[in-house]
């Protein structure tokens, strides 16, 4: 990819950082209009303030600028309150709203609401089940609870059991998250369902399902990019075990992802190329293919070529300004499709999708080593 489009997306992101500091409002960002840059904000987090959090710890390592550190400490604090929920998406809160801090800025602050995250969910694992169920307060308007399993459970709570594994003696339990959720979601051909339900007492799969999907037979762009990325992360701490799996879920997306490298938001719509783009998906499928790419030399170019693809098609086609005459906010990552089932932020910026941005690019810049975050 090419230098100055690289390091002028990177000042994007930045900018754009600055212009929601700037932003009036309470909560966390959560989703924006994609013309004014104006957020629509979560209170307590939601399952996504620890993106926004993220950013700010990516800035601050980025730039050494202090006030990024402040500001991320700042709103690090704020997830504390959520290591009790009752959510398996709390894993999201607190390895990007806090580990992150811990492990790249060495902030106490972080690493102590770190542990706190993670135990709390420990205290929600079931032990029959071998897995962290849902959870009642999850986002998800219906079913949820503690019978049930999201793909997008993995990504948060597997990195964290792993990495406070000998605090906690949390190991095996990431592997059987794992495991679990591999065995309830992931299809024999390496595509991904969002959501089953399993038998509280033996783990066993009752149904697959899904919330955000067209229909449960479907593949939902976001259930293949989460499975990426959790798997990625086992993998980058040496979990091979899950090496296969982790090689079919990402050639299942090479294969499927359209010519243009940017995902629509679910791969079974039939009216695509006249439906929704998912931006965030893409995003989240680069960061996953870099970190695969470290350590999976048979894969190393082809994972590594492909998202520089994706990245740069991102910030060519749907990063603003996309033109001359966009007058838009600057580093707006436009066109992330939230719900489209819920007709939710169907063509939108998503926090999200700015974080695995920012962290792909700062993983091609050369200086992230993609395997810490
Ligand atoms: N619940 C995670 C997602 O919507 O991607």
């Amino acid at each position: 990819m090419d230098n100055k489009i690289l390091k002028r997306a990177i000042d994007r992101v930045l900018t754009r950082i600055d212009a929601t500091l700037d932003q009036p409002g309470q909560g966390f960002p959560h989703y924006a209009d994609q013309t004014t840059g104006e957020w629509t904000r979560s209170p307590a987090g939601d399952w996504t303030g620890g993106f926004w959090v993220g950013m700010l710890w990516l800035a601050a390592w980025h730039t050494k600028e202090p006030r990024y550190h402040d500001q991320a400490r700042i709103w690090a604090e704020r997830l504390g309150p959520r290591a009790s929920s009752q959510s398996a998406f709390k894993g999201f809160l607190f390895w990007y709203g806090t580990e992150l801090g811990a492990e790249l800025l060495n902030d106490e602050t972080a690493r102590n609401l770190s542990l706190a995250g993670t135990r709390g969910l420990l205290d929600m694992y079931n032990p029959q089940a071998q897995l962290i169920p849902l959870g009642k307060e999850a986002e998800e308007a219906s079913d949820v609870g503690s019978n049930e399993a999201n793909i997008d459970a993995l990504p948060g709570p597997v990195p964290l059991l792993i990495k406070h594994a000998a605090a906690l003696d949390s190991l095996e339990i990431a592997r059987n998250h794992l495991r679990q959720h591999i065995a309830l979601c992931v299809r024999d051909d390496g595509s991904v369902c969002q959501s089953a339900s399993f038998d509280p007492q033996t783990g066993a799969l009752l149904r697959r399902y899904t919330h955000k999907g067209i229909h449960g037979e479907s593949t939902w762009t976001r259930a293949q990019a989460w499975a990426m990325v959790s798997l990625a992360q086992a993998l980058n701490r040496g979990e091979m075990e899950f090496r296969d799996v982790a090689i079919q879920v990402a050639d299942w997306w090479l294969e499927h992802q359209p010519k243009d490298h940017v995902a629509y938001w679910d791969f079974d719509d039939p009216a695509i190329p006249d439906t929704s783009r998912d931006t965030s998906g893409a995003a989240i499928a680069a960061a996953a293919l870099l970190k695969l790419a470290v350590c999976l030399p048979e894969r190393r170019e082809r994972y590594r070529q492909s998202a520089e693809a994706i990245v740069e098609a991102l910030v060519l086609r749907y990063q603003t300004p996309v033109d001359a005459s966009d007058s838009r906010p600057v580093g707006i990552l436009t066109h992330g499709c939230f719900n489209r089932k819920l007709g939710v932020a169907m063509e939108n910026e998503l926090i999200w999708g700015d974080y695995f941005l920012f962290e792909a690019l700062l993983v091609l810049d050369g200086r992230l080593a993609s395997e810490r975050v």
